[in-house]
């Protein structure tokens, strides 16, 4: 396991860290990604109306028989509008809450309750301010009562996203990319097999995010874990994932789905890189808008 994260470490930090030259290292990933069946699967939530003195209950339906496989290793980006039900199928896969309909499984067994091996990132980094960074990131690892001597993994996750310089700081004393990283690193240093990302780099400025979308691939990359990533951003979805499915306006269903038939690194030029992203925006009913 140590090892694991050593050999990502020892991989990537001799890796510049520019957008473009994120290339793939290794065809040999140094972890297992997991393999996730999403089969028919609905859900919604209990809403109460009150009307003056009349109360009424309803349902409010968010996902209607979504079904969708995320394969080992593989990076899965799912698009939609706001509110159509994408957060609520991360927390769903991630074990916080089960499905009203369907069945959703990891390696064939059902996913009952949050597991280490599934680790969610949201967009907000959510560190707790009292903590050194060090200590946000091994917070996992005390929550498991990991043994110390496996601590080093915090190490190497920090030299993995580029902290160790700030493993000592305190989060107000980062800047925004920086805190989302130590998210990052706390995510990685429980070594997932399924990397849950809820609009990770959704709050970072536009130059932060480039440089950390090249730093998601390399880590994915070199690491092997199988990656479902919500995003608003169509040109993110084209530059990261294997493939990308479009949701319609709640309740979601499938619309579209797309294999990026694109090699990496990805350039954002590329006429067929500009053809896919025309074929989604499409797909999202925003073509007039481009
Ligand atoms: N715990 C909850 N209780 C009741 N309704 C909820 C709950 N969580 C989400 N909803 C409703 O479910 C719908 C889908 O919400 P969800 O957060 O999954 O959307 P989303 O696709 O992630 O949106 P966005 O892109 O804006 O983040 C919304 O109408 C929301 O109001
Ligand atoms: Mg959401």
């Amino acid at each position: 396991m140590v090892n694991a994260l050593r050999q990502i470490l020892q991989a990537t930090s001799s890796d510049a860290a520019t957008l473009d030259s994120v290339a793939v290292q290794s065809s040999s990933p140094t972890q297992q990604g997991a393999f996730i069946d999403i089969k028919n699967v609905s859900h919604h939530f209990a809403q109460n109306h009150k009307n003056g003195a009349a109360e009424s209950n309803a349902n409010l339906p968010v996902l209607d028989s979504v079904s969708l496989q995320v394969q080992p290793g593989e990076f899965v980006a799912l698009l939609g509008p706001s509110g159509c039900g994408k957060s609520t199928l991360l927390r769903l896969v991630a074990g916080l809450e089960p499905p009203s309909a369907g069945h959703i499984t990891q390696e064939k067994q059902p996913i009952k309750q949050p597991d280490p091996s599934r680790i969610v990132v949201f967009q907000d980094p959510t560190l707790f301010p009292w903590r050194t960074v060090r200590d946000n990131v091994a917070l996992g690892l005390q929550a498991r009562k990991v043994p110390k001597e496996q601590y080093v993994r915090v190490d190497e996750a920090l030299s993995l996203v580029g902290l160790t310089e700030f493993a000592s700081s305190y989060p107000h004393q980062l800047s925004g990319g920086m805190a989302q990283r130590a998210a990052l690193a706390r995510a990685l240093v429980n070594e997932p097999k399924l990397l849950i990302l809820d609009e990770p780099l959704g709050k970072l400025d536009s130059l932060t995010r480039l440089t950390m979308q090249g730093e998601l691939l390399k880590l994915w990359q070199k690491a092997g874990f199988s990656v479902l990533l919500v995003t608003h951003d169509v040109e993110e979805a084209l530059f990261l994932a294997n493939r990308v499915i479009v949701f319609s306006p709640r309740p979601a269903r499938t619309v579209a789905e797309l294999q990026v038939d694109l090699p990496y690194p990805r350039h954002r030029t590329d006429p067929r890189f500009v053809q896919l992203r025309q074929q989604l925006l499409r797909d999202l009913g925003l073509s007039d808008v481009t």
